[in-house]
């Protein structure tokens, strides 16, 4: 038996989704525990390809039933569409593969444009550049004590007068700024589809993790997001709405934190980021787009280009350690394969004074400057290797001195997008 939590160790994106779905081979439960539809998780099995949002990234295995915790934010329209597009692509998916945690807070329209409003309202500098799924309205209500949870999904009447007495709520105060106001009545004709929709998948998820745990089947938490833009640890205010971190996987789910094994980081060979916010390695030359280019690294979720940079060990290293990484999953080595030269970040400047600990301070992680050591690139293809023997030399010491950079020992090595493109180090 093996309870393993899966985690972004940098901004997102980092090939949570493909590494999930080679692990859950041999897994029984995968369990999202927070964030909601502004993740994009994608799996490439054979020639198709698939980006997963508030799905598990389990649901392609016959055998793995997958579950909503109660920590991720559900939008119950964009849950029905992601279900239905799935089934039309001829995956099973049906209640007795997917649970909903009666206790998820529902993301509803006036969260969306809630979200809508708040970025456009902030000055240039200030935008965070959020995904406008309505997270952060939807994080907000949960904390002020007036969300809608799942649980309602299944009695209409109550629903209804819930959703109507919030939408007017959130109206008054479009009307109070100005913004047009939401139409009452097709939204709830909306909803109310919806529900009807997701109604059956809601159940008490707690008891289905734990019943579980304690019967000896292999649990996968699977993090959206990553360290950096956890509401805690990140570069705050440039962050999402949750804990991204492994410790959310144990409130979001209802799991004790005596059952967690094993927690694995993933973490690209370089660096992205989506959104604002600092970003200390990013690269602004050619260099910078090339890992773009290569990498093609824009935005599952709103296909926005990523920014790109090179690996930045100071922050890696403080993620694993807040993480409790026993072992990274080393994504996209593949796209640095054509680099004579490939810098790694190991301390920063921080006005003259040199810094190897991650800054709180969101102003100082702005200024910091990397302070580079440089690794001989490989120059040759990676992707077709299948254990790290079959690797190039140098790309074989990458590994090595990234590991060692940030005190974790290196799990598994993905090498391309596919399922097959991956091995154990
Ligand atoms: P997630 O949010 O962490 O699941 O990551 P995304 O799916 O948003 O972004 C990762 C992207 O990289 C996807 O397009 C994956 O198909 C792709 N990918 C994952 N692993 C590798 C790899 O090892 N090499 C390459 N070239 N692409 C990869
Ligand atoms: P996955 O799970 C990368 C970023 C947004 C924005 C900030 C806040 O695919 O790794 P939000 O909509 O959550 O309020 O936006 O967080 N962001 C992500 N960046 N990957 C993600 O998910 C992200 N989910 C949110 O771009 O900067
Ligand atoms: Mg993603």
């Amino acid at each position: 038996m093996s309870i393993s939590v899966l985690v972004g160790v940098q901004w997102g994106d980092e090939g949570k989704g493909k590494i999930i779905d080679v692990l859950t081979r041999d897994v029984d439960v995968v369990a999202r525990f927070q964030g909601g539809n502004n993740a994009g998780h994608t799996v490439e099995i054979g020639d198709e390809k698939y980006v997963l949002h508030l799905v598990p990234s389990g649901i392609f295995r016959d055998e793995t039933l997958c579950v909503i915790g109660n920590g991720v934010v559900v939008a119950p329209d964009a849950l029905k569409s992601e279900i239905s597009d799935l089934q039309e692509r001829g995956i099973d998916i049906s209640p007795a593969k997917l649970e909903v945690s009666s206790r998820c807070h529902l993301i509803l329209p006036y969260h969306r444009l809630m979200d809508e409003v708040r970025e456009a309202r902030r000055s240039s500098g200030n935008k965070i550049g959020t995904t406008k799924r309505g997270i952060g309205p939807a994080y907000a209500d949960k904390a002020s004590r007036t969300g809608i949870r799942a649980v309602e999904l299944a009695d209409l009447a109550r629903l209804e007068e819930r959703f109507r007495a919030q939408t007017e709520y959130y109206n008054s105060i479009f009307a109070g700024i100005g913004v047009e106001q939401l139409d009452v009545d097709a939204e709830w004709e909306a909803l109310k589809t919806a529900a009807e929709f997701i109604a059956p998948y809601v159940k008490d998820t707690v008891l289905t993790v734990n019943r579980a745990a304690s019967q000896g089947k292999n649990i996968l938490f699977e993090g959206a997001q990553g360290m950096w833009l956890d509401v805690d640890y990140g570069t705050y205010p440039f962050v999402t709405s949750s804990n991204t971190t492994s410790g959310g996987a144990c409130t979001g789910t209802g799991l004790s934190p005596k059952y967690i094994d094993n927690v694995v980081g993933v973490m690209k060979a370089y660096t992205t980021r989506v959104g604002a916010g600092p970003f200390p390695t990013e690269l602004f030359d050619e260099m910078g787009e090339e890992l773009r280019r290569v990498g093609g690294e824009f935005g599952a979720t709103t296909g926005r280009p990523r920014r790109c940079g090179w690996f930045d060990a100071v922050s890696s290293r403080y993620s694993c350690m807040v993480n409790g990484v026993d072992e990274l999953a080393i994504t996209k080595l593949d796209v640095l394969d054509g680099f004579d030269e490939i810098p790694v970040c190991v301390a920063y400047d921080l006005d003259g004074k040199k810094v190897t600990d991650m800054p709180s301070d969101t102003r100082d992680i702005t200024s910091a400057k990397p302070i580079y050591e440089s690794m001989p690139g490989w120059k040759a293809s990676t992707s077709d290797a299948r254990s790290l023997d079959e690797l190039p030399d140098n790309a074989r010491r990458y590994l090595d001195r990234i590991s060692e950079l940030v005190e974790a020992k290196v799990g598994i090595v993905s090498v391309g997008p596919n399922r097959d493109q991956t091995f154990q180090a």
